[in-house]
């Protein structure tokens, strides 16, 4: 592995490998020392958990992180993505963690010579979301192999559903998708499904921010109706199995997704997900840095 900008590049091996490390160094006290290494963190579009979370992994791992701002660099200036992470790459950056609205902007980067970690690419694809979600669905079951999953929301404009159908399918779980007509995507080959009649039989409902960034006609459904159609009620959680769990990639936008009092419920894992996605994001640098010839 040279960069990691898409879970359809990732095999079987590679996804255990990342998350078994990830689980080792939860229960570790002592974590490998890359003190020698330096890494930029670039967020062009808005980030709480992944940016703070990349920057917490490498901090725990003794890296120096050199500070770099969208708005306040030369980017302002109208300095290509490839021209900053050149320069960052020649100043002695080692690694380049990138958010970008762009689709696929990681294909303009075939330049560089250190590896990207993709934090977010518009619609595309959030791998290291995914790698997190798996950890904690791994966590919980001790394998893929047969779960249900029912991924609920905002589908084509996901890259968390993106990125988890393809790495959920390679590992054996069978998905499932609900969402209203206007944000299926038809290129994913998962069935759409009436939430009411599967929510007593999967073990995993995931759900989706619903993202009105993104939305053309942002009026098109209101938070009442979009929560009683396709959110998670305080009915449907208790039909919902007893080892079934939910999770959410968060922000959550409480009372539309999910019922506000069920955020921090018994079968909820969504703050065990931001937690897992620290030593998750330790074991992707941590073999990315470590790769030969870096
Ligand atoms: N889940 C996630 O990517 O959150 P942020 O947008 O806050 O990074």
């Amino acid at each position: 592995m040279d960069n990691l900008v898409s879970m359809e590049h990732l095999s079987k091996d590679e996804i255990f490998s990342l998350i078994e490390t990830a689980i080792e160094f939860k229960q570790a006290t002592n974590y490998p020392n890359l003190s020698n290494k330096y890494i930029a963190n670039l967020f062009f579009e808005n980030s709480t958990r992944t940016k703070c979370s990349f920057e917490m992994a490498e901090k725990k791992l003794g890296m120096n992180v050199i500070h770099f701002e969208t708005s306040t660099s030369s980017v302002s200036k109208g300095e290509s993505l490839y021209d900053t992470c050149k320069t960052l790459e020649s100043i002695g950056a080692n690694a380049l963690v990138i958010r970008h609205s762009d689709n696929a902007y990681y294909e303009q980067l075939d330049g560089l010579n250190i590896p990207v970690i993709n934090g977010g690419d518009g619609s595309g694809q959030h791998p290291t979301q995914s790698l997190l979600d798996l950890m904690t669905i791994y966590e919980e079951f001790g394998t893929f192999e047969g779960l249900n999953v029912l991924i609920c929301g905002d589908i084509v404009n996901s890259r968390v559903a993106r990125s988890n159908y393809h790495s959920l399918e390679k590992l054996g779980a069978d998905v499932m998708f609900s969402s209203p007509d206007v944000w299926k995507d038809d290129t994913m080959k998962a069935p759409y499904v009436d939430i009411d009649a599967h929510i007593d039989q999967v073990d995993i409902v995931m759900l989706l921010r619903v993202q009105h960034e993104r939305h053309q006609d942002a009026g098109s459904f209101g938070k009442e109706a979009y929560h009683q159609g396709f959110g998670l009620t305080k009915e449907r959680y208790n039909k919902m199995k007893e080892h079934a769990i939910i999770m959410h990639p968060a922000p959550v936008n409480r009372g539309v997704e999910i019922d506000t009092e069920l955020v921090e419920s018994d079968k909820a894992r969504i703050f065990k997900q931001m937690e897992n996605g620290v030593y998750l994001r330790m074991s992707v640098l941590n073999q990315l840095i470590n790769r030969k010839g870096n």
